[in-house]
């Protein structure tokens, strides 16, 4: 296996492997980038069908944080770690101490969090070995009530540039994927006068949005081609791909689950089709730009500037615009602009460079 041969490796400024055989512990820790200050990125606890894989893994989302991070306007960094297994057979607080060690021991250049496979409950235990972690409950907590308010901001940008509306009032929104965070944007959505058609692979939930947001309810299988003006995606990754494509009648993708374009032609596809695509890790990154406070809390590091968190959220509507419009200018896909914009700001020099 060659690191630097993976097509993932984007020139990472650090990779570290770490193994505690008492625990049976095996985990990756990718730092992308530091520039724009230390890196941030939670820890995926999952099985990988090979260790390829894993390290894959560990290389795009450090990436995907990096360009986060930066297009959210945040002095932090990209990094994420993996540990490979099943957590239902593996995770032991003894693992997750020997991991916080480890994380100890990277320092100051990179702090983890929650992610698959570990819960605010698990970030605690390794919080009695190491300070490098964010999203404790007596720190910035549960990040999904952020996301979901960003996502609110976000929808906003949606509306106001390819529905020409300033509320949402009578707008019909379709939510795949009620949990933590679509939970949440239906109930905004719903105070805000939105109608919604929402769907869940656990009924139970779909229950409750009809109940309690007047929702309509939908099968899962076909939640994205539902007659609406946007989908939102907030399950899995994955749904707008080469099949799903064709099949969507809303005018906007804009949801908070992460990697939503199965591939970059389904991207393409969407821009041909003059479908709107909010690119998600600027749509979802209301939870990292929570965790600011604690994050610059952390020994070493610079307080952070004095923005209250409510503005700080609101420039997801604002730099989604700004996407959005360069984008049309240069008759290129939102999230191909996002890239490219995401690496000038981390100091790299973009694939596509735009004026
Ligand atoms: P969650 O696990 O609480 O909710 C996911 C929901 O999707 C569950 O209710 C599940 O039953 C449902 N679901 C699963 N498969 C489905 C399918 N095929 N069709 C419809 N529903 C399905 O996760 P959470 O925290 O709400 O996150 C949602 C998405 O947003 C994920 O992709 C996550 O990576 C992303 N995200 C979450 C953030 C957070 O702060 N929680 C931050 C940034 C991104």
């Amino acid at each position: 296996m060659s690191i630097w041969r993976s097509a993932e490796f984007d020139d990472h400024e650090q990779v570290c492997f770490f193994s505690d055989e008492e625990t049976g512990l095996r985990a990756i820790v990718a730092i992308h980038s530091t520039v724009r200050g230390p890196a941030g990125g939670g820890t995926r606890f999952k099985t990988y069908a090979t260790d390829e894989l894993a390290v894959d893994d560990a290389l795009r989302l450090s990436r995907a944080m990096s360009y986060k991070s930066a297009l959210a306007g945040l002095p932090i960094g990209g990094g994420k770690a993996v540990i490979i297994g099943d957590p239902g057979k593996l995770k032991t607080p003894e693992l997750l101490m020997a991991f916080g060690r480890f994380i100890d021991r990277v320092g100051n250049v990179y702090t983890t969090g929650e992610d698959v496979g570990i819960s605010m409950a698990d970030v605690e235990v390794m919080n009695r070995v190491t300070r490098y972690v964010a999203g404790t409950s007596d720190g910035a907590g549960d990040p999904s009530i952020h996301t979901a308010t960003g996502v609110l901001h976000g929808l906003r940008a949606v509306a106001e540039f390819r529905l020409n509306r300033e509320n949402f009032d009578g707008m019909k929104v379709a939510v795949q994927g009620l949990g933590s965070v679509g939970t949440r944007v239906a109930r905004l959505l719903h105070d805000a006068g939105a109608r919604l058609v929402v769907a869940d692979v656990d009924p139970e939930k779909v229950k409750m949005a009809a109940r309690e947001f007047g929702a309509e309810p939908m099968a899962t299988e076909d939640i994205h081609a539902a007659s609406v003006d946007i989908f939102c995606p907030c399950a899995l990754g994955g749904t707008i791909s080469r099949q799903t494509v064709p099949e969507i009648r809303a005018r906007a993708v804009a949801g908070a689950a992460n990697n939503q374009l199965a591939s970059p032609e389904a991207g393409e596809m969407l821009a041909e089709r003059r479908i709107l695509f909010a690119p998600d890790y600027v749509i979802n990154a209301g939870g990292v730009i929570s965790g600011l406070e604690a994050f610059q809390a952390m020994p070493g590091r610079k307080p952070a500037e004095a923005i209250p968190l409510d503005l700080r959220l609101a420039g997801i509507r604002d730099r989604l615009h700004e996407i959005f419009a360069k984008a049309d200018e240069e008759g290129v896909p939102p999230e191909v602009m996002a890239e490219s914009m995401a690496q000038e700001l981390i100091g790299r020099k973009p694939a596509r460079q735009f004026a």
